[in-house]
Parts: C-alpha cells; sequence; structure tokens
C-alpha cells in the first residue's frame, strides 16, 4: 500500500499570492500532477491541513478545483489556518468533514478510514481560537476506544498540528495541549506505526509514544533551517514536498512501513536529471 501525504498549501482565492510572495495554486497544480504520474500508482492521498490560508471560500473553491484531478481517493483533516464550516461546504461528499455536535469526538472531525492494507487514523487537532493545537478529552477518549477496536491492523495516525515541539523557535510557541495524554495512548496501541503531522513546512521525524512521528513538507511554501530560538518568522520558496508512506514487504515479515521524502520540481530541469548510474566507471 503507498500513501502520499501533501500539507499546507495556503490557497488564496484565484489570483493571489500567499504573502504576496508564493504561488501555492501553481505549487499544487505541480504537486498533483506528480501524484498522478508517480509508479506505481498511489493508492490514497492524505491532506494534513491549512488548505486555505486565511480561510475564505475562493480559497476553498480553487481547491477543489485544483485537486479533481488526483485520480486516488483522499482524505482530509483541518488546520489551524482553515475554516472548518467553508471546508465542509466545499467538499460535502467528505461527510466526515461535518461530523454532528454530540458525535463520538465531541463535534471534531476524527474518523477511521478502515478496507486498507493501513489503517487511516485522521484526528482533528484544531481548536477554534488556539493557534497551537491539541486534543481534549473527548477526542482522546475516541482515539482509544478505535485504537482499541483493531489492535492487529498497522495503523497510521494524520493531523494538522504535531504533538512535540520541533526546535523551529517561531513554531513552538504554543504547546500541543494533552501531549502527555496522547503520548501515553499511542504506548497503550503497539500497532501505531506512524503519527504524521503537517504545519512545521519542513521534513522531521523523531520517535513518540514508542512509535515514530513524522512531519510533512510544505506544499506552498518552505520554513528554512534555523534551530535557533530567537528564529525570525517567515518562509523560503524551495520545491514543493510530500511524504510517501509505503508499506513494504518485499523481504518478508513482518511488512515495514516506510516513509519517504518526495520533492516535486516547481520548474521544469530544477533537480537536473534522469543521469544514469550504469555507465560510470567503478574502481577494481
Ligand atoms: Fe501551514
Amino acid at each position: 500500500m503507498r500513501i502520499a501525504q501533501i500539507s499546507d498549501i495556503h490557497l488564496k482565492p484565484e489570483g493571489e499570492l500567499a504573502y504576496q510572495a508564493a504561488d501555492t495554486a501553481g505549487a499544487l497544480r505541480k504537486v498533483v500532477d506528480h501524484l498522478n504520474h508517480l509508479v506505481p500508482a498511489i493508492d490514497v492521498v492524505l491532506l494534513t491541513g491549512d488548505i486555505a490560508d486565511g480561510g475564505r471560500l475562493g480559497s476553498y473553491h480553487l481547491a477543489r478545483e485544483l485537486l479533481a484531478p488526483l485520480k486516488m481517493p483522499l482524505f482530509i483533516v483541518p488546520g489551524n489556518h482553515d475554516h472548518k464550516g467553508r471546508l465542509a461546504d466545499t467538499f460535502p461528499e467528505h461527510a466526515y468533514l461535518n461530523p454532528t455536535p454530540d458525535g463520538p469526538a465531541g463535534g471534531f472531525i476524527c474518523y477511521a478510514v478502515e478496507g486498507y492494507a493501513v489503517r487511516l487514523i485522521g484526528l482533528d487537532t484544531v481548536t477554534p481560537g488556539d493557534h497551537g493545537g491539541g486534543l481534549g478529552p473527548e477526542r482522546l477518549d475516541w482515539l482509544n476506544a478505535t485504537l482499541g477496536d483493531r489492535p492487529d491492523i498497522p495503523t497510521l495516525i494524520f493531523m494538522h498540528h504535531p504533538p512535540f515541539a520541533s526546535a523551529v523557535g517561531h513554531m513552538d510557541l504554543e504547546p500541543f495541549k494533552r501531549r502527555d495524554n496522547l503520548c501515553r495512548i499511542i504506548q497503550r496501541h503497539p500497532q501505531v506505526e506512524r503519527i504524521t503531522c503537517g504545519h512545521i513546512h519542513r521534513p522531521i521525524t523523531l520517535r513518540f509514544g514508542g512509535s515514530v512521528a513524522t512531519v510533512c513538507p510544505g506544499v506552498g511554501m518552505q520554513i528554512p533551517m534555523d534551530l535557533r530560538p530567537e528564529a525570525p518568522s517567515g518562509f523560503v520558496l524551495g520545491p514543493p514536498g510530500m511524504l510517501i508512506h509505503y508499506l513494504d514487504q518485499s523481504w518478508g515479515d513482518p511488512p515495514a512501513l516506510l516513509t519517504h521524502v518526495e520533492l516535486v520540481e516547481d520548474h521544469e530541469g530544477q533537480f537536473g536529471g534522469f543521469h544514469p548510474f550504469y555507465d560510470v566507471e567503478n574502481p577494481k
């Protein structure tokens, strides 16, 4: 099974650059085209939030138009820049985006995707008015019960905010609420192979709750490598990126969930290849 994860598009309405600098619509077009042409084909795409930059309806209309050519199923969780109501209205066929307020996760967008070799669990880490993100008691209880239902299937959890500090100073100002509770739940359910997030706009890997946590590069813009506490808030315009989570059985059981970072050319010829290895003269 091949799962692609994209994140942090930060779309503006048609014709507007994000922060007067980033052609986020152009980046998404290239990413969608890249996803459609990967070989072997991707089975499912996860979008981990910040679809729109300012939550305007025109941004979601553009997102719908630009994501429509995707050839594979798409699953979405919101980010702190999203407006959940407009997101749900724009993608009405994604019924999970419109949970009932008295639902099991307290009206938050939390859901499990069944039927694949890897079970996918989407979590909504966005509490209105709270930029830092976190999980309330209802969402944590829902997660614990949902993981308890199927302990035998490799599971990937996807959500917007990482439940850990990134060491990029300006991204760590507001800690993830109830991080320790989440950590204990993950420890209780060893089938969790991956907790994968967005929000930081650069690839990160660490151990969390005895599992492996990752952060996906951004589509719309990237945050530069600057691990000083006083790192200034800002971005660069590098190639857009994605993660490919791949359940691999090529060396037998147990299967391994691998995560590759994949970058996408944002202008033709940027990566300067393909150059075959086989005609290079090897030393004896
Ligand atoms: Fe973002």
